[in-house]
């Protein structure tokens, strides 16, 4: 039978299989073994800021996950910081590796087939600094809630159903202030909840979380991120669960929490009108790989990537009639057995015949602006690309919505 007969390029057999998951095992077990090592020295994990304004600096970071069909690069080279007391948005596609990229910073990525492999990520709590990579989890769990916490995107999954809020709560702030009392704790609960907008905050504090609305379970989840005041607040599509009046609310709420208590954000999404809305920075992603980033000003007024460009025309402009909304053809690639080329090319609507060569390095475009295309080695002018592409028309009128 035809469908037999052929040997698909994508199958595996169980021999093939067996093999790479021994390989797997060598591989993931000699990281463990040497994550796992007692006494680890403050030497083999502090590091320093290339830039000490910085709170964050992704560098060259690889985080793979190591299957049975093959290495799975999802994180895959990627480089970018986040400067004290700023918003960073990260966009991309579904699967492009924004989650992977916050799940590394936290330590939080899928051991033992999840590993970062390469790169440093250096964290900075302003007396010390700290190579995410190579610190122990020990270490780690003194930084993750006290200088670092996360707020994902599933309110209910991250609420235990069968406990009260205020016990929740009571946990996380109890955990991180181990000298205070039983009446302290709960003071401080009841603060973090009025913090974060909600009412009837006694009467909060006695519910089960299925009691609660999905806005009012995502405000407690930032009181439960916000508990200890961290330098940095990782947010994972913290609104896209939640209807457009809630999602406005719960931004607003993030912003002055995060002026209040002076920290940055990360912030992961796919949707651009919130990046607009709360990001000083834009790094924007492509299956494992920073393809262009610069401030929110320039990525909108001049995105320059043809991915970003294609992010852009995908978004609907109010008051502008068209017969069909744009998208980009195509789909995000398997992060198995990536091609040696530009990922981006087999989607790519403006490909040249030099993108067939290697992968594209990076163009400065400002000092802060920078793109992995080729398009931009020669005419190192932003915004071209788009007009040509737009129209002089459709480039004026971004510029005029910017
Ligand atoms: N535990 C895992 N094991 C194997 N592969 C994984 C695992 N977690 C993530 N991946 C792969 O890593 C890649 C990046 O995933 P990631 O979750 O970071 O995407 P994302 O950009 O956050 O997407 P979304 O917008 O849908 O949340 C995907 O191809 C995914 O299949
Ligand atoms: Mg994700």
């Amino acid at each position: 039978m035809a469908l037999f007969g052929k040997k698909n390029s994508n199958y595996i057999s169980s021999k093939e299989t067996k093999r790479i998951s021994k390989e797997n095992r060598r591989i993931t077990g000699e990281i463990e073994k040497k994550r796992n090592r007692k006494h680890i020295p403050e030497s083999e994990y502090l590091s320093t800021m290339k830039n000490p304004d910085n709170v964050v600096e992704f560098d060259n970071v690889h985080t793979y996950f190591f299957t049975d069909i093959g290495v799975v690069k999802a994180v895959d080279g990627v480089s970018f910081e986040v400067p004290q007391g700023k918003t960073v948005g990260i966009v991309g596609e579904s699967g492009c590796g924004k989650s992977v990229t916050s799940l590394s910073l936290m330590q939080l990525v899928q051991r033992p087939q999840g590993q970062t492999v390469e790169g440093e990520i250096r964290f900075n709590t302003g007396e010390k600094v700290y190579n995410i990579v190579n610190t122990p989890t020990s270490v780690m769990q003194t930084l993750r809630g006290n200088e670092m916490s996360m707020i994902f995107q599933e309110p209910m999954t991250s609420l235990n159903p069968v406990f009260r809020i205020g016990e929740q709560v009571d946990e996380i702030v109890a955990l991180h202030n181990p000298s205070m009392s039983k009446e302290d704790v709960k003071r401080r609960t009841i603060e973090m909840l009025e913090l974060v907008g909600i009412a009837n905050s006694e009467g909060v504090y006695r519910m089960y979380p299925h009691e609660l609305s999905g806005g009012m379970r995502q405000r407690i989840c930032i009181a439960i991120g916000l508990a200890c005041s961290p330098r940095l607040i990782i947010a994972d599509e913290p609104t896209t669960a939640l209807d457009v009046t809630i999602q406005a609310q719960i931004l607003d709420l993030m912003r002055s929490l995060k002026d209040k208590i002076n920290s940055s954000i990360m912030l992961i999404t796919h949707d651009l009108g919130v990046i607009a809305e709360m990001a000083d920075y834009v790094v924007v992603m492509y299956a494992g790989r920073v393809v262009e980033k610069g401030t929110a000003q320039e990525i909108f007024k001049t995105p320059s990537h043809p991915y970003t460009i294609g992010l852009m025309r995908s978004k609907p402009v109010v008051g502008k009639q068209v017969d069909r909304l744009y998208s980009i053809p195509g789909k995000v690639p398997n992060p198995i057995n990536m091609p040696d080329y530009c990922y981006f090319k087999d989607r790519c609507e403006l490909s040249c015949d030099k993108c067939n060569g290697s992968y594209p390095g990076v163009v400065k475009l400002s000092p802060t602006h920078e793109v992995s295309c080729y398009r931009y080695q020669d005419r190192k002018e932003a915004g071209w690309l788009m007009e040509e592409h737009l129209g002089k028309e459709g480039a004026s009128e971004r510029e005029s919505e910017a």
